[in-house]
Formats: structure tokens, sequence, C-alpha cells
């Protein structure tokens, strides 16, 4: 059996401060971050919801058992840069808060991918599952669960993609058979574990695979609110004028020949760029900022044929 340092990155416990920090600074997401936060407290402790339909409908009502039966899958989708990572990585906070419970935060490595040889992928897979099982069990009890895990399967379009594609080889066959498997290991189960699995490419995304997740939360550009959102707050403490935000919301946006910027075009190159431009002899200045806004071209659309 693979050991744990080399299925997952290092285990984090949530929340934790940076992540917190991180989770906060995401904008747009409200209603996915509400959502996501009652999936995954369903999944990790179904008695609150039991408890909710004693209260508000005197006793058990036939959708509980809608909810045991689903597996514990979420599947993150949408362009590139648009936060999955970041949301994926950091509503394990929110969840610990709101839980009252410690969250322990896998991260599955997928650079193990190995040598290729036959059979590794599978082992892999089901190593990491049967790993996952075992931590939720020792979590788990009578009166309910004493922690949650999250494993997120970030980048996964390799890993998952539709069995069906002509290029795919074997190994990458056995993958996806071998997730499925872990997935419907753990459906049912009733093991404080959830899985996130993200990807830029949900078209290509196994059926199978698709079909079992609880919900898939699709990510896409930020529109002007939010790319003001993300720049004002980006931007602050560097004395840049309220009417230059709203210039440089308006740069941003779509245009005919291409598409907006993505959130991570706004945080990692725009404001990054501006800074840099400065440094080290002089304050950023509006200037700057506009410049830069005309002048950057935002990240193509991640396409499916590559
Ligand atoms: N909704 C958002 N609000 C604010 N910043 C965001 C948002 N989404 C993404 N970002 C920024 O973009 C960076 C990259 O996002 P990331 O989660 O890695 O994208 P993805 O995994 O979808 O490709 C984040 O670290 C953050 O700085
Ligand atoms: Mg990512």
């Amino acid at each position: 059996m693979t050991s744990q340092d080399d299925l997952f990155h290092p285990v984090v416990e949530l929340p934790e401060p940076t992540r917190r920090a991180r989770y906060d600074r995401l904008v747009g997401l409200d209603d996915m971050k509400l959502l996501l936060r009652k999936e995954t407290a369903l999944l990790a402790d179904p008695r609150r919801l039991r408890s909710w339909a004693a209260e508000h409908h005197g006793g058990d009502i036939a959708a509980l058992t809608l909810f045991a039966d689903r597996a514990p899958l979420f599947v993150f989708a949408g362009d590139v840069g648009s936060g999955k990572s970041a949301l994926a990585e950091s509503f394990g906070c929110d969840l610990a808060d709101w839980l009252d419970l410690p969250v322990y935060l896998y991260r599955l490595k997928l650079a193990t991918r190995g040598s290729g040889l036959v059979g590794e992928m599978t082992s892999l897979i089901g190593d990491a599952f049967s790993h996952m099982h075992t931590a939720g069990k020792r979590v788990s009890g009578p009166k309910g669960a004493r922690a949650v895990q999250i494993l997120v399967v970030d980048e996964a379009d390799a890993l998952v993609q539709s069995r069906e594609a002509q290029q795919m080889h074997h190994e990458d066959r056995a993958g996806v058979d071998a997730f499925l498997a872990g997935i419907d290991g753990l459906a049912g189960a009733g093991l404080p574990v959830v899985v996130v699995l993200c990807t830029n490419r949900v078209g290509a995304l196994d059926p199978a695979v698709m079909r079992r997740a609880a919900a898939t939360f699709t990510f896409t550009r930020p529109g002007n609110e939010q790319r003001h959102a993300v720049l004002a707050q980006a931007l602050d403490g560097l004395d840049i004028q309220p009417e230059t935000i709203r210039k440089a919301v308006e740069l941003t946006g779509p245009t005919k020949d291409r598409p907006g910027y993505t959130f991570s075009d706004l945080t990692q190159r725009l404001v990054p760029a501006a800074v840099l431009r400065a440094f080290p002899d002089r304050p950023v200045t509006d200037e700057d900022l506009l410049a830069l806004a005309e002048e950057l071209e935002p990240t193509p659309i991640f396409t499916e044929k590559r």
C-alpha cells in the first residue's frame, strides 16, 4: 500500500488563518459558499438533517433517504483562474467553524501518476480512497463525526476524462474506473468524508463521474461587480481614485474580440504588474493601473480541443 506521503500533499488541519483569509477574499461566490457549507455539513453529519426534519416536519421525511444515498462528491468546473482551487482548499475553514469540528484537508498528489505501468494508476487511486476510508472511520462514532475529511482532487482532467475519449491510454481508463469505485465505496458508508474534484474541462469529464456528483458547481469569469470588488480589495491602500477603479473595471471586461479578465488575471497579473512597475522608486499611480489594463491580454478561454 502506498504511504500517505506519496499519496497526498501534507494534510492541513482547518480552520487555519491563511486559508480562512483566502476564503474570505473570494468574492462573488456567496451562493456557492452557502450551498457548499450545507451540502458538506449534511454529508458529514446526516443527523443534522434528521433533527431538522423532526423539528420542522414532525419526524422522518421521505427526502431523508434521498440524501442518504448520495455520493459524497462535488465537481468544481469552469475556466482557469476562476477560484476552483482556492475555494476547494479553503471552504473547510467555514465548514469547521459551522460544525465546530476540525476539518482535515487532503490533496491528492496527481503528479505521482507514475511511470505508466499498467495498474499503477489504479492502485494509487484505490490506495488514496482506502486511506480516506480508514481516516474517516477513525473520526466517526456513535455520537457522530468528530472531524471531517475533505479530499481535493485538483487538475483532475486527465484522471477522469471520458472513458470514451479516443486518445486515452489504458492506464487513464483504469484511473477513471478506480475513481468511480472509490466514490461508490464511500457512498452510503456514512463516513465524514467529502471528495471535491476540480476540472477545467467539464465537457470531457466522464459521464459516470458527473452522474455521481451530489452537486456540480460551475465557475465563471467575474462580471462588472465582481471585478470591481476584487480590484477594490486588491488595490486597497494604494490611493487609487474610485473613478480609476471604475475605468479599470471597464477595461478588463469582455470586448467583441476577447473575453474579460479572469479573477486571477486581476489578482495575479494586473495588480502585481502595477506594483512592479512602481517598485522600488515611486508609488503606484492611477496611470499604472490603466495603462496595464489596456495592455494585458486576458487568459484565453480554455477550449476542449488541445
Ligand atoms: N472569486 C474570486 N474572488 C477573488 N479572487 C479570486 C476569485 N477566484 C480566483 N481568484 C484569484 O485567482 C487566484 C487563482 O484562482 P484558482 O483557484 O487557482 O483558479 P482555478 O483553480 O479555478 O484555476 C486565486 O488565488 C485568487 O487570487
Ligand atoms: Mg486550479
